[in-house]
């Protein structure tokens, strides 16, 4: 029965993957060289979908609220960044070997697939578990023990290849936050609280990429340090959960499908005093979407210790002096467009036959409505339906034509990628100025006036 389930699971995931490559969402990175792992690229879809998602995340947890300051800041910054920050010690995932082929695996994801949990273990915990488990690489050969592998990718800035000129991709955008917390508080001087908010590239050299874009090697992440007094840091954890919440719901996922996990110590990063997981139930099974960590004064602290500058805060009309500290919520883009797809992959049956398609929410479709003439051959509906495209275009941006194959295939393939509404204008259109709009979810039809078509396909 178990088996028969993950099967099925499996079997969403590789039409959602499959989907996603035909339709135009997300293609495998550099496909036509043979693709380079844990790498992927968004298609004219994709793109629109992922960026509806950030758009929404921006809006929601930057715009609506009065006490939150964007940044865009550099990839690659000063190696001290990440020196002071513990990442060059600390940012590491234990790595086991196959002794015969050399084939390089994640420990912690071996014993997974092998049916041990790996979680709450030490290194040598987690060999000891293999041996005493007698568990061998997936090619059947003998594993070695584990060593610690750093994720960050390091590079070189300018001509000189030594020491002095290291750099690394930026693993996560927080330390770009806290580089400019300084820089904000001097240009705004915020109450607290307040929180500096930044969107983009993150990039992990992960031993083992899997499951799409689930755990990529080059990904982007939405993340908010949210600086408060020492004494209200738990009030401020909780409002961030519940917005974290509220956002959830807003890019369509079910609270049933949502849990939280609140990290155990051992599980937590070295920057951590607590951490609470949102886990959804992707087909792959219950996996991290995003997570919220109190941080402490440990960022601000280790600036101010390594770079000499004072990072406290001064109360205004007081004395009271101190490092705020820090709640940070972190979303991963990936994960969260992988639920959103996952949520919205529905497979029904309409006169008889099978569909698949998207039942994503209107504000998130990549395209919001298709406009077709019935027959692409008779001139005088083709020049009704193409001003009406246009005049819709003009308006809503994501509005496609759609005249390839007849009417039952569009419907399916906007379906397919999610279309809420599709606009038909046929014979009765040149007699009463109406169309037809089908409905994505129900397949309804109705009779709307031209002059309403707008209000009626708004979403906002
Ligand atoms: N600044 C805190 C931080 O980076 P994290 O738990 O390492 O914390 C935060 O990462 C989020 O970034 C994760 O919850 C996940 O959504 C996303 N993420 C991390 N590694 C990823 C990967 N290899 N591929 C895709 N998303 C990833």
């Amino acid at each position: 029965m178990q088996c028969m389930s993950k099967q099925v699971k499996n079997e969403k995931m590789e039409a959602i993957v499959s989907l996603a490559k035909r339709r135009g969402f997300i293609y495998q990175g550099s496909d036509v060289y043979g693709g380079l792992s844990g790498t992927w690229d968004y298609g004219p879809l994709g793109v629109t979908l992922k960026r509806n998602v950030m758009n929404l995340w921006w809006r929601h947890f930057v715009e609506q609220r009065d006490n939150m300051y964007g940044v865009d800041a550099a990839i690659l910054m000063n190696q001290k960044v990440w020196q002071a920050s513990g990442h060059v010690d600390t940012f590491v995932d234990p790595l086991c070997e196959d002794t015969v082929n050399k084939r390089r695996y994640r420990t912690d994801h071996i014993l997974k697939d092998n049916g041990v949990d790996p979680d709450g273990m030490s290194m040598d915990q987690m060999d000891e578990a293999i041996i005493k488990n007698d568990i061998k690489s997936p090619d059947g050969n003998p594993l070695s023990a584990s060593r610690t592998f750093n994720m960050m990718f390091k590079t070189h800035v300018g001509a000189a290849q030594d020491e002095g000129s290291v750099s690394y991709l930026r693993p996560e955008t927080a330390q770009g936050i806290f580089t400019n917390y300084k820089n904000v508080v001097d240009s705004f001087y915020p109450d607290l609280p307040f929180g500096i908010a930044q969107m983009g590239k993150a990039f992990r050299n992960e031993i083992s990429p899997r499951d799409f874009v689930f755990r990529s090697r080059e990904f982007e992440q939405m993340e908010i340090q949210y600086f408060v007094h020492p004494d209200k840091w738990e009030e401020a954890f909780n409002e961030l959960l519940a917005s974290t919440h509220e956002f959830l719901h807003l890019i369509g996922l079910k609270p049933e499908h949502i849990h939280e996990l609140d990290v155990p110590k051992e599980d937590r990063a070295h920057y951590s005093k607590k951490t609470i997981d949102i886990e959804y139930d992707y087909p792959i099974g219950k996996e991290e979407l995003l997570g919220i960590a109190y941080r402490t004064d440990f960022d601000l602290g280790n600036i101010q210790r390594v770079s000499k500058k004072s990072m406290e805060y001064q109360i205004k009309g007081t004395n009271e002096k101190f490092i705020p500290h820090v709640i940070e919520p972190s979303f991963g883009v990936e994960r969260a467009l992988m639920a959103v797809l996952s949520e919205a992959y529905t497979e029904d049956s309409v006169n008889g036959e099978k569909r698949a398609y998207l039942r994503l929410p209107a504000h998130l479709a990549p395209v919001r409505c298709a406009v077709s003439p019935l027959l692409k051959n008779k001139p005088e509906l083709v020049k009704k339906a193409r001003k009406v495209y246009e005049q819709l275009k003009h308006e809503l941006g994501n509005v496609m034509w759609d005249d390839n194959g007849n009417i039952g295939k569009r419907y399916r393939r906007q379906d397919e990628i999610g279309t809420p509404k599709c606009v038909v204008i046929d014979f009765q259109t040149l007699e009463d100025d109406t169309a037809t709009v089908r409905d994505r979810d129900t397949t309804s039809q109705a009779r709307v006036a031209i002059e309403s078509l707008l209000p009626a396909l708004q979403v906002d």
